[in-house]
C-alpha cells in the first residue's frame, strides 16, 4: 500500500488562518501589529526566493514585515549596526538574517548580535541552550514545522527509533534534540556515518536534511516508517528533487512528505508563529524569555 502523503501546504494554510486571527487580536490589544525584519545580504538567487516567500506570508496574515536588502559589499560593521538598530526598534519583534552570508561576514557574530527575544530563527546560543535544556524559548522553524506535521498526522514519537540524516545547526541538530524531548531514541547521522542504509532501515522515522538529491533510497526504508524530506535540490532542468527517492520510498513508507509542498510551507508558517510568540513576549515586558 502506498504511503499517506503528509501535505505541508494544506496544514500550513490551516495554521496560517489561525495565525491571522491571533495577529488581529494582538493588534487590537496593543495597537501595533507584530513586526518582522528580514535582512538579506547579497544576491543569492535561492535566498532571494526564500525571503520573498517569507515577506508574502507575513503580508497574508497581517504581520508587518520590512525587508532590508543590502549589497554583497556590505561590511560586517554595517550589518551589525543595522541589527543594533532593529534590536532597539519597538515596532520590530522578530529579526531574521537570511543565511548563508557572504564569506567576509562572520555568521556567528551576526547571530550573536540579534537579541535572543527577537531571534525568530532560534539560532542564538541563548535559544540553543533553552532548547537543549527543554526550557521555553524560540525554536528553529524547520524542526518545529516537522514536529507540527508529524503531530498533525498522529505519527507516534515516544519510544520510537528516529534517524536524522544531516547535522546542520539549522535542521539536524535542533531536530534531534526536539525528538529526544519527545522521548524518541534518536540517531544523528552525517557524511562519516558507516552504512547509512543499515541505520535508516531500522528507523520508524527517517528525516533527510543533507541537500543531496535522492540520497535516501526506497530500500533503506522500513515498511510503514514515516519519512520527512527536508531537501530542496534544484536540478539542471529547473525541477526540484528532495533528499529522498520519492517514487521508491512512497511504495514502502507509512507516511511521507512531498517536495515541494511538504516541509517548506511549514517552515515559513513556524516563522510566523515565532514572530507572534516573540511579539507577545515582548509586549508582556521583561520575562524569563527576554532576560
Ligand atoms: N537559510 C536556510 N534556511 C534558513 C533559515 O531557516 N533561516 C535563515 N535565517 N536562513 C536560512
Amino acid at each position: 500500500m502506498a504511503a499517506t502523503i503528509l501535505d505541508g501546504k494544506a496544514l500550513a494554510q490551516a495554521r496560517r488562518a489561525q495565525i491571522q486571527e491571533e495577529v488581529a487580536r494582538f493588534r487590537a490589544e496593543t495597537g501595533i501589529p507584530p513586526g518582522l525584519a528580514v535582512v538579506l545580504v547579497g544576491d543569492d538567487p535561492a535566498s532571494r526566493i526564500y525571503v520573498r516567500n517569507k515577506e508574502r506570508a507575513c503580508q497574508a496574515v497581517g504581520i508587518a514585515s520590512e525587508q532590508h536588502h543590502l549589497p554583497s559589499s556590505t561590511s560586517q560593521a554595517q550589518l551589525l549596526s543595522l541589527i543594533d538598530r532593529l534590536n532597539r526598534d519597538p515596532r520590530i519583534h522578530g529579526i531574521l538574517v537570511q543565511l548563508p552570508l557572504p564569506p567576509h561576514i562572520d555568521e556567528r557574530a551576526v547571530i550573536e548580535a540579534i537579541h535572543p527575544a527577537k531571534d525568530v530563527d532560534g539560532f542564538h546560543p541563548a535559544n540553543v541552550a533553552r532548547l537543549v535544556l527543554n526550557q521555553e524559548g524560540l525554536r528553529p522553524c524547520t524542526p518545529a514545522g516537522i514536529l507540527a506535521l508529524l503531530d498533525h498526522a498522529g505519527v507516534p514519537l515516544a519510544g520510537t527509533e528516529a534517524v536524522v540524516v544531516g547535522r546542520s545547526n539549522i535542521v539536524g541538530k535542533p531536530l534531534a534534540m526536539m525528538l529526544l524531548h519527545r522521548d524518541a531514541t534518536v540517531t544523528l547521522c552525517h557524511s562519516r556515518t558507516r552504512d547509512l542504509a543499515a541505520v535508516c532501515r531500522r528507523a520508524d522515522l527517517v528525516v533527510a536534511a543533507v541537500g543531496r538529491a535522492e540520497l535516501i533510497r526506497g530500500d533503506w526504508i522500513k515498511p510503514g516508517a514515516a519519512v520527512i524530506d527536508v531537501g530542496i535540490n534544484r536540478q539542471p532542468d529547473g525541477s526540484l528533487k528532495g533528499d529522498v527517492a520519492f517514487d521508491e520510498a512512497v511504495q514502502v513508507a507509512g507516511a511521507i512528505t512531498p517536495v515541494p509542498g511538504g516541509v517548506g510551507p511549514m517552515t515559513i508558517t513556524m516563522l510566523l508563529e515565532n514572530t507572534l510568540q516573540a511579539a507577545r513576549q515582548l509586549a508582556a515586558g521583561p520575562s524569563e524569555a527576554t532576560r
